[in-house]
């Protein structure tokens, strides 16, 4: 019985040289499979003298229960080895700072719409809105532009195929204008006066037009002020204030060029003084000192009679300006494209 001591030994011996799970099961075989060593131990019981029997074969069985135990207890190690592993492998480090979410940020284009709607709500105007595919009579007729006016030649834009009447894609913010007059009216016409008209309306706005300057897709803020005394000093007024406090530098001027809109007369193209030179020339401004920054004039009386507004009472002004040009210039950008583009590298830069 020297013999099975020795081969529990060696199979407890072997098992622990072991370390894969296959590896341990064919390790078994050798002592408890049908030839194994032990198994022929156990063959061998039936040859002996019968009063031996008994005492061997309970040898064998203890010799069994070491391999088997010896076997599990290796099994459990190796899996255990496997888990100890794997929590190693995947552990977390809680004390690492964390990855955070990137914060979004606004577009520079919008950054500019809400910059002027606070410098302009500053100084009492409301901020108004229209919809982007626009009926031919808001964009067009009501504003003095009728059927075959060449004017229109000039705002080339997409038109849709509306029920009963034209739909375009608004060429400028200017037909707020008129729905809101539309609905001041409305909304005071049981009183003998109405209160003034003051908002600014930014917005997008479509036109047939692609290069480094002009995208056909661009945005224009209107400003109204209708009343019974409001004058072109006034409009110039509002436009040199709202500049200065844009581009923080009080020694912005402005000046009026005479021009033609259908919408307003007199109308006069603003320009503002350079604020790159400050108004000696430089090429930002194509050395002429000046630039244009807006449309503007004093609303033609036909446009308030389209909105049933008394012509002969109430008077005022209008403009529309470039808000992606003002943008352009307070950030030094030279190509309108970029803003566009959705691009990541240059977006990131304004958050
Ligand atoms: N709507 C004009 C344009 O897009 C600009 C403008 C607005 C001019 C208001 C005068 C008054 O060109």
């Amino acid at each position: 019985m020297q013999d099975l001591e020795r081969i529990v030994q060696e199979a407890v011996a072997l098992f622990a040289s072991i370390s894969d799970p296959a590896g341990l099961e064919q390790a078994k075989a050798r002592y408890l499979g049908k030839t194994g060593s032990l198994t022929e131990a156990m063959k061998a019981l039936g040859k002996l003298p019968s009063e031996q029997r008994r005492e061997a074969g309970r040898l064998v069985n203890e010799a069994k229960d070491a391999i088997e135990s010896g076997l599990n207890e290796r099994r459990a190690a190796i899996a255990n080895a496997k888990l100890e592993g794997r929590l190693a492998q995947e552990a977390l480090d809680v004390t690492l700072p964390g990855r955070g979410a990137s914060r979004g940020a606004l577009h520079p284009a919008t950054r500019t719409l809400e910059r002027i709607e606070r410098l302009f709500r500053s100084i009492g105007f409301e901020a108004a809105d229209g919809p982007e595919i626009e009926s031919d009579f808001h964009n067009f007729t009501a504003l003095n532009q009728p059927e075959h006016h060449p004017a229109r030649s000039m705002h080339d834009t997409f038109y849709l195929k509306g029920e009963g009447q034209n739909v375009l894609l608004r060429t400028h913010t200017s037909p707020i204008q008129v729905r809101y007059m539309q609905a001041h009216r409305e909304r005071y016409k049981d009183q003998a006066s109405m209160p003034e008209i003051r908002i600014i309306a930014p917005g997008r706005v479509y036109r047939v037009d692609s290069d480094a300057t002009h995208s056909p897709m661009f945005h224009q803020v209107e400003g109204l002020w209708i009343g019974e005394s409001v004058s072109f000093a006034d409009l110039k007024g509002v436009l040199t204030l709202f500049l200065r406090r844009f581009f923080e530098d009080d020694s912005i001027r402005t000046r009026f060029r005479p021009s033609f809109f259908p919408f307003t007369e007199p109308s006069a193209e603003v320009d503002m003084s350079c604020v790159f030179c400050g108004g000696d020339g430089c090429r930002v401004c194509s050395h002429t000192g000046w630039l244009e920054i807006a449309g503007s004039g004093q609303v033609h009386p036909n446009v308030l009679r389209h909105c049933g507004i008394d012509s002969e009472r109430y008077i005022g002004f209008a403009f529309g300006m470039g808000p992606d040009r003002l943008t352009m210039l307070r950030y030094g950008i030279n190509d309108l494209r970029l803003f566009y583009d959705g691009d990541l590298r240059f977006l990131s830069q304004f958050a």
